[in-house]
């Protein structure tokens, strides 16, 4: 079976260029509102029936090239231990190194629930959808653990890695081992592809993205036998440095031209990296830097289109079916 998600990312030529959309199942979408009128965020998230739904949602609209998986990053964290609300970003106490560090170790049981809407969707979407797990990075959900929540800068998370970088890295390594046997074991249920999401890498200065985030990133996806995609939005000063993690696609935010994110990652799969506000403007604006983002990857292999970020709450439906449109005509 041929998914041009997967071919794209193996540099291999498609027909046609394949396009999903981060947090393409969310918000802006009425029928997920209204699923969530009855259900709060994290009972939708652990009902497999519900999850599924809701992850089908977007593909029966518009007809994306991948499906993601309905859950949050920070799910596996409550099968170790981690109590947290979510309102709408999670909420939590804020941990010590050291806590992090001792953690449970993820028992795989304790999110069979993703594992059965995983099996779910793979039975729910056309032959050639390719069925995207994910997980977020270790110093990314580091960030979330020590601060207790979203932050503005992350002055405590960074305050933390300055001031003792070996619990640091010893929290990284327990986090990179959870999130490891966690994709594992969403690629055993049936996804096709993993995107590992470093959200927050980007507050870090250099060389301390290449001491601790990098290498726990690495160790994480290292030697999953399925293509790969990292994810670290706002790090255009350390695009050179995520090549070593070595794997097969990229996804880039829109401040780095597309030609530009090709020029220092090298030959490898790139997706992006539509700005989210295009999709708040008007269907002429879409179409128009749809064409401009084509031009840019034209004669080239390895490009899935998606936008740099996740899609914004209040985007208008019709725009994203006059996006998915303009990619495909
Ligand atoms: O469609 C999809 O992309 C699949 C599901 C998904 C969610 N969160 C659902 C969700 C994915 C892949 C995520 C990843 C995630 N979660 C990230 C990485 C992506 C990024 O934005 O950088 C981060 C940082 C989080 C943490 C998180 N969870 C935040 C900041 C929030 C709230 C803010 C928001 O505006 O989305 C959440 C809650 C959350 N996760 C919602 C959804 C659909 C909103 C929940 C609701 O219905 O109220």
């Amino acid at each position: 079976m041929v998914r041009p998600l997967i071919e794209a990312l193996r540099m291999r030529p498609v027909a046609r260029r394949p396009v999903w959309i981060m947090r393409q199942a969310g918000r802006y979408l009425p029928e997920y509102r209204e699923l969530r009128a009855r259900h709060s965020f994290q009972e939708a998230v652990s009902t497999p029936q519900v999850a599924a739904e809701i992850t089908l949602q977007p593909i029966r609209r518009f007809g994306m090239d991948g499906a993601v998986i309905f859950a949050d990053i920070m799910t596996p964290l409550e099968a170790m231990g981690v109590e947290m609300t979510f309102d709408p970003g999670p909420r939590l106490r804020p941990h010590t190194l050291a806590e992090v560090a001792a953690l449970e170790p993820l028992d795989i049981d304790r999110v069979g629930f993703v594992t059965e809407t995983i099996r779910r969707v793979r039975s729910g979407v056309p032959d050639e959808t390719a069925v995207i797990g994910f997980a977020g990075a270790p110093l990314t959900l580091l960030a979330y653990l020590v601060e207790g929540g979203g932050s503005k800068d992350f002055m405590r998370l960074r305050g933390q890695l300055r001031a003792d970088p070996a619990a640091a890295r010893a929290a990284l390594t327990a986090l990179a081992a959870a999130m490891k046997s966690y994709l594992a074991m969403q690629l055993d249920a049936g996804a096709d592809v993993v995107q590992l999401f470093d959200s927050w890498a980007g507050v870090l200065d250099r060389d301390t993205y290449r001491d601790l985030a990098l290498p726990a990133a690495s160790t994480t996806l290292g030697g999953l036998d399925a293509p790969r995609i990292y994810f670290a939005p706002g790090s255009g000063h350390t695009l050179d440095l995520q090549a070593a993690i070595g794997v097969e696609g990229y996804a880039v935010d829109w401040r780095v031209p597309l030609d530009e994110a090709w020029a220092r990652l090298g030959d490898v799969a790139i997706q992006g990296n539509i700005d989210p506000a295009v999709l708040l403007a008007d269907p002429d604006a879409i179409r128009k830097a749809v064409s401009d983002l084509l031009a840019r990857s034209a004669g080239r292999d390895g490009h899935i289109v998606n936008l740099g970020h996740g899609i914004d709450r209040h985007t208008p439906p019709e725009n994203v079916a006059a996006f998915v449109e303009a990619v495909r005509s």
